[in-house]
């Protein structure tokens, strides 16, 4: 069994991360989101894994993956063109996936459970496809699954009237009949090429498609408040570990402190984790917090938010929270006159002023 974890993609309910960078590689717990689906493939025993990369973002994913070796898996890049859907994914991965049953995982999914239970499943039931669902309060926001005796019947997407509760998780298992189904189908109203509906034409070929419930949290980091949240719920099961320098310093709870990273006058309330070479002054840093490499947080305060390698945050009356900075942002106080508001920042930002 092969895996497939997809990291291409438009991100656009992202903006501006991924204007210069892949979605898949913002740090959850200062960890690549992408590097827990890579993990899980590993857990589950799987040791050929094919990634989908976009042309633009392709070179990024690459560098920080590279060959797979340190995860235990091999990895082959397999380029998509354009992002025309998630079964047109499947489809360009033909030749690498060629006869085999695969995993498809999306590139932007946390599963907390891992996959091992699934593809032990899959292994001991033998049906033509598998999929996930979870139980959610929103159904109408997700593809839905309609079941009967225990299989898949009908899946919508986005339907106003969900059938169930039971949403579709962002990880599959599919023979190689997929394929078939992917070339079969038409593309949607967005003009991509839909799992969902590749899923369905398998239903009505009377394939059998297995459902599968999720135990467990599951996580698509597409949005921002989704991204915070995938990192309060790792963050959640942090074990601390202080390596780095505390200068008349606290840490409250379960907090990480890199080596190399330096606390001065600073608390830090965990669970939260500091990324190595950086300086917290005079700062404190609160709950569901990671901070990544060489940051700086200076006479500021700073929870429930993820900062990228590079930041810097000075000088700021009020507290920073439920925030999202990419790499090298600086938000600080300015000495200039007139007193005033001064920006520079990337098309689609957003800033909230106290
Ligand atoms: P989505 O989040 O559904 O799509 P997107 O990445 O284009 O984001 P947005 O809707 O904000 O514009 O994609 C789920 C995952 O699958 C994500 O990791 C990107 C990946 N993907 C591909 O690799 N190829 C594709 O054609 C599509 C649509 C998504």
């Amino acid at each position: 069994m092969k895996g497939l974890i997809l990291s291409g993609g438009r991100g656009t309910r992202l903006r501006p991360i991924t204007h210069t960078s892949a979605k898949q590689l913002v740090p959850v717990a200062n960890k690549p989101v992408l590097f827990y689906g890579i993990e899980a493939m590993a857990r589950a025993g799987i040791e050929e894994v094919g990634i989908i990369i976009a042309p633009q973002t392709g070179d990024e994913i690459r560098a920080a993956v590279g060959d797979g070796g340190r995860f235990g898996v091999r990895v082959t890049y397999v380029v998509q063109d354009e992002p025309a859907g998630l079964a047109h994914a499947a489809l360009t991965a033909e030749p690498f996936l060629g006869g085999d049953s695969f995993v498809m995982y999306l590139g932007d999914n946390l599963l907390q459970g891992g996959i091992t239970d699934l593809v032990g499943a899959f292994r001991e039931h033998g049906p033509d496809a598998l999929i996930l669902l979870t139980p959610v309060s929103d159904p109408h926001n997700y593809g839905v699954a309609e079941l009967r005796d225990g299989r898949v019947v009908r899946l919508a997407e986005k339907p106003p009237e969900p059938a169930t509760n039971l949403a579709l998780v962002g990880v599959y298992m599919f023979t190689p009949a997929i394929h078939e189904a992917a070339r079969a189908i038409e593309p949607s109203a967005r003009g991509e090429l839909e799992i969902t509906d590749a899923i369905q034409y398998l239903v009505d070929a009377g394939r059998r498609v297995e459902p599968h419930v999720v135990q467990g949290w599951w996580k698509d980091t597409g949005r921002l408040e989704d991204m915070l949240e995938a990192n309060r719920l790792v963050l959640d099961r942090l074990e601390g570990r202080l390596e780095g320098e505390l200068v008349a310093s606290s840490c409250d709870g379960r907090v990480v402190v890199e080596a190399g990273a330096r606390l001065e006058r600073s608390t830090v309330r965990g669970p939260a984790v500091i990324g190595a070479g950086t300086r917290l002054v005079d700062a404190y840093v609160g709950p569901y917090t990671a901070i990544g490499e060489d940051c700086l947080i200076e006479r500021a305060e700073v929870e429930h938010s993820i900062l990228l390698a590079g930041s810097s945050v000075s000088g700021l009356e009020g507290r920073m929270e439920s925030s999202l900075l990419g790499r090298n942002v600086s938000i600080g106080r300015g000495e200039r006159q007139p007193r005033a508001y001064r920006f520079m920042v990337g098309d689609n930002s957003e800033i909230s002023i106290l």
